[in-house]
């Protein structure tokens, strides 16, 4: 088991453990784990300039007070401790405005900051967007942590794990004991004077799907809190041990899978609802890599981690293996899919999934440029489903699922195809859009999901910060730059909405909720990184060199 070994038992039970296992390359950049409270600024000019990131010259003797740029009244603003905002850099007006609005949101559990609402919007009918979304917290835990503000974080990843101890049930079926919520709600009885919990593992939410992406992002979040504070504390206590192999025991158990990927329900993420991403989507086999890296790094060799440990490794070495080759798509790749033969039997087959070309959509011809690539969104028998997808293309660059020439590819397509995927607001979820008697069949005529709207191809600001984030990782800030730009021309003016609608994303989306939180917290996340591109350590990880080189396809069937 040389490859075990060498990939992730680096275990050591030391505040080093977390960056030993996952700074190679960034090591340069990146520091260690540090205390909060001792986040100075460590970044220095030259890498500043390395990045290009063409911020005005810092000066570091200024005494510009960061916390009245940031956190204008603040409730934890007191600690806020020194950051790169200590300079002559000059905030935009949007970002007091984003920190006010963000504090607005956030919810109290017996007097403990807890979470943050999904939106303030008063205006609409609440649903369920008075809750608190694991998935719309980790912007917001995000932008709190850059803040030197890790106690709503903590406080939320404990809280969570109690609520992944509640037996659930659905009808009568109980679900897996990994599984997390994917929202929960403080209910405060003012007579009583008690605050009490209620959570939502799928059996509330809309299309009665579960987040196969909240335990994900869970432990995702687990290790940038560990990361960005130097508390190995936290993620070593047995209750978040427990958690995280609970997390994973759901997914690396052994069933009648002949691929490594993760079989999905639709709409069992960001997109929860019919959108054709059931089976293999991108969105979740991403986020699947990172979480199994993530864990990897915090997860202790004992008695009950061993095991787990042990899967992990295997696993992600079958899974990069598997993505790298089979949901990988540039000119090359495409040309060999468009002139693939089908019937192929037993191992020799080059068309392994027997995808029939005529399946192959139309718009791909176009849409492929020359240069550069993505991960498309979904590979199935005889199916492949051709759609870009932003947030499993931008999670593959940060968690290293891409090699670092698809991660660059990726970029240069965002690039060359920058008008159908930013336009006028970034991002697209997803594109294009599918429409017609497609988009009826696909899902199931769903009204909100109307072509180019919402989640078929509507422009969703939140992930403004995961573009940042692989735009500071791949080494091309001036990319997000011009992101930001388009997002402060309108993310303000128009109340912070959750998505925009339009082939470019021009307008306000239709039944899009004004003050999302996850659109606020993303624009300050972005924002934040780009300053202090040293904040990207927690939450990308270097290419684990075990991974490397790809394995020639031949390779994975000889004993
Ligand atoms: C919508 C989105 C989902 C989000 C939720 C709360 O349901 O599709 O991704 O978590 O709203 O904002």
């Amino acid at each position: 088991m040389e490859g075990t070994r060498g990939m992730g038992l680096k275990y050591v039970d030391s505040q080093c453990s977390l960056s030993e296992l996952d700074d190679f390359d960034l090591s340069r950049l990146l520091d260690k784990p540090r205390p909060y409270l001792e986040r100075q600024r460590s970044f220095d000019e030259t890498s500043l300039s390395e990045l290009s990131i063409g911020l005005k010259s810092l000066n570091r003797g200024s005494t510009d007070n960061f916390e009245t740029i940031y956190s204008p009244r603040g409730r934890y603003g007191l600690d806020t401790p020194t950051s790169s905002a200590r300079n002559s850099f000059e905030p935009h007006p949007m970002v007091g405005e984003a920190w006010e609005a963000l504090r607005r949101t956030i919810v109290f559990f017996r007097d403990q900051p807890v979470g943050t609402i999904a939106a303030l919007d008063n205006s609409e009918e609440a649903l369920n967007y008075d809750q608190v979304f694991v998935r719309d917290f980790v912007p917001s835990a995000l932008a709190f942590l850059m803040n030197g503000e890790p106690d709503i974080v903590k406080n939320f990843l404990l809280k969570t794990l109690c609520l992944q101890g509640w037996e659930k049930r659905i009808d009568r079926f109980k679900l897996g004991e990994g599984v997390m919520p994917a929202s929960f709600k403080v209910l405060h009885d003012a007579t009583r004077k008690t605050d009490t919990l209620v959570a939502d593992f799928g059996e509330s939410a809309i299309g009665r799907v579960a987040p196969v992406d909240s335990g994900f992002w869970w432990i995702i979040l687990l290790r940038a809190y560990t990361k960005s504070t130097g508390d190995l504390s936290l993620s070593e206590t047995p209750d978040c041990q427990r958690g995280m192999r609970l997390i994973l025991t759901l997914c690396l158990s052994e069933g009648f899978d002949t691929f490594p990927t993760l079989l999905c329900a639709d709409g069992c993420c960001m997109i929860d609802r019919r959108m054709g991403i059931y089976g293999y989507p991108i969105e979740i086999q991403a986020l699947f890599f990172m979480a199994l890296r993530c864990a990897l790094s915090m997860l202790k060799p004992d008695n009950e981690g061993k095991e787990c440990i042990e899967k992990i490794v295997e696993r992600l070495q079958a899974l990069s293996f598997h993505m790298r080759n089979y949901f990988w798509l540039d000119f090359q790749q495409l040309n060999k899919i468009y002139r693939y033969k089908t019937e192929e039997y037993s191992h020799t087959a080059v068309n392994k999934f027997n995808v029939i070309p005529d399946s192959i959509p139309d718009w791909v011809f176009d849409f492929m440029p020359t240069d550069g690539g993505y991960f498309i969104g979904n590979v199935s028998p005889a199916r492949m489903d051709f759609r870009w997808f932003a947030l499993g293309n931008c999670i593959a660059i940060l968690s290293s699922l891409a090699t670092p020439e698809q991660s660059m590819a990726i970029m240069d397509l965002i690039e060359s195809r920058w008008e159908e995927l930013v336009g006028e607001m970034p991002l697209k979820v997803c594109y294009p859009a599918i429409e017609n008697h497609e988009w009826l069949i696909v899902t199931g005529c769903d009204p909100k999901n109307t072509r180019w709207s919402y989640h078929n191809g509507g422009s969703w600001p939140v992930l403004l910060w995961l573009l940042t984030a692989a735009c500071i990782k791949t080494g091309r800030p001036q990319i997000a730059r011009r992101a930001i730009d388009l997002a402060e021309n309108r993310l303000l003016k128009d109340s912070w909405p959750e998505y925009y609608d339009g082939t470019t994303g021009r307008f306000i989306g239709k039944q899009a909720r004004k003050f999302q939180t996850w659109s606020i917290a993303g624009y300050l996340v972005a924002k934040m990184m780009l300053e202090d591109p040293s904040h990207l350590g927690m939450i990308s990880l270097e290419e684990d060199k075990q991974m490397k080189p790809v394995i020639k396809r031949s390779a994975s069937w000889t004993c």
